[in-house]
């Protein structure tokens, strides 16, 4: 398994970086980052994961875990007709929203804060379900702080959850979407899946040279069996 206090010293070098609003420059384009919320400029796995990702042109687009909004709001911008992003750190619901308001997509996308899909009470069914996840595994018991959840997730507690209950949130013929990295134990994962009844489908993936090697970041989707 991935030693997951490499990603909590990646988790601390980047937080430490951020003390208030500030601009992050993407791919040319510059978007909002509040304190205490992932940055995409400190992870390739963002834009690597955004490159794999096709989004549901006109239809309904539902974003777990949006942070900064890089994700949500590349799907209002492909044309989706109705984004929803949802994040459990509050920072995060409130820098998505700054981002859809700086690119001009606040129309329609709706910013929610939640544990996974406790905060979609008034949302639609979703031709897309997708979260770019906290992948790597850390003790079930460790004391985390919210930036360090954007990193690890305990005991994979979430990912077992978001196996349960992402279908419930998909049209029928609709997606459930999650993107791994190679940080993340997927024979755990799978095992995981497999208990709430689903597998997990390679889509696509990409390889980026990173400072300990070559990283894999995987799109999967996850099929009910
Ligand atoms: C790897 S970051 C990805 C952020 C953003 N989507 C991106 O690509 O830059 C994972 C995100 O999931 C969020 N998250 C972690 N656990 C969550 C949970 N149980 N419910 C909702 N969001 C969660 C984190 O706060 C973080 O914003």
């Amino acid at each position: 398994m991935y030693d997951y206090t490499q990603s909590l010293i990646r988790s601390e070098t980047s937080r430490g970086k951020v003390r208030q609003q500030t601009d992050i420059t993407l791919r040319g384009q510059v978007w909002t980052l509040l304190p205490d919320v992932f940055s995409p400029a400190d992870s390739k796995s963002s834009l690597a994961h955004l490159g794999l990702l096709e989004f549901p042109v006109g239809g309904a687009f539902l974003e777990v875990g949006s942070g900064i909004g890089l994700i949500a709001v590349s799907a209002g911008l492909a044309g989706c007709r109705a984004v929803w992003a949802t994040d459990l750190n509050a920072a995060a619901v409130k820098n998505t929203a700054l981002n859809a308001e700086r690119f001009g997509v606040a129309d329609r996308m709706t910013c929610v804060q939640g544990d996974l899909f406790e905060g979609l009470h008034e949302a639609p069914l979703f031709d897309v379900v997708y979260w770019h996840s906290n992948n790597v595994w850390a003790p079930p018991e460790i004391d985390i702080n919210v930036h360090e959840l954007a990193y690890v997730d305990p005991g994979y507690e979430a990912h077992q959850r978001y196996f349960r209950e992402a279908q419930r949130h998909v049209v029928p013929g609709g997606r459930v979407l999650i993107a791994l990295s190679s940080r993340a134990g997927r024979a755990e994962l799978a095992q995981l899946a497999a208990a709430e009844r689903q597998r997990l489908i390679t889509v696509d993936s990409a390889v980026v040279e990173e400072p300990e090697g070559p990283v894999v970041y995987e799109l999967l989707e996850v099929v009910p069996l």
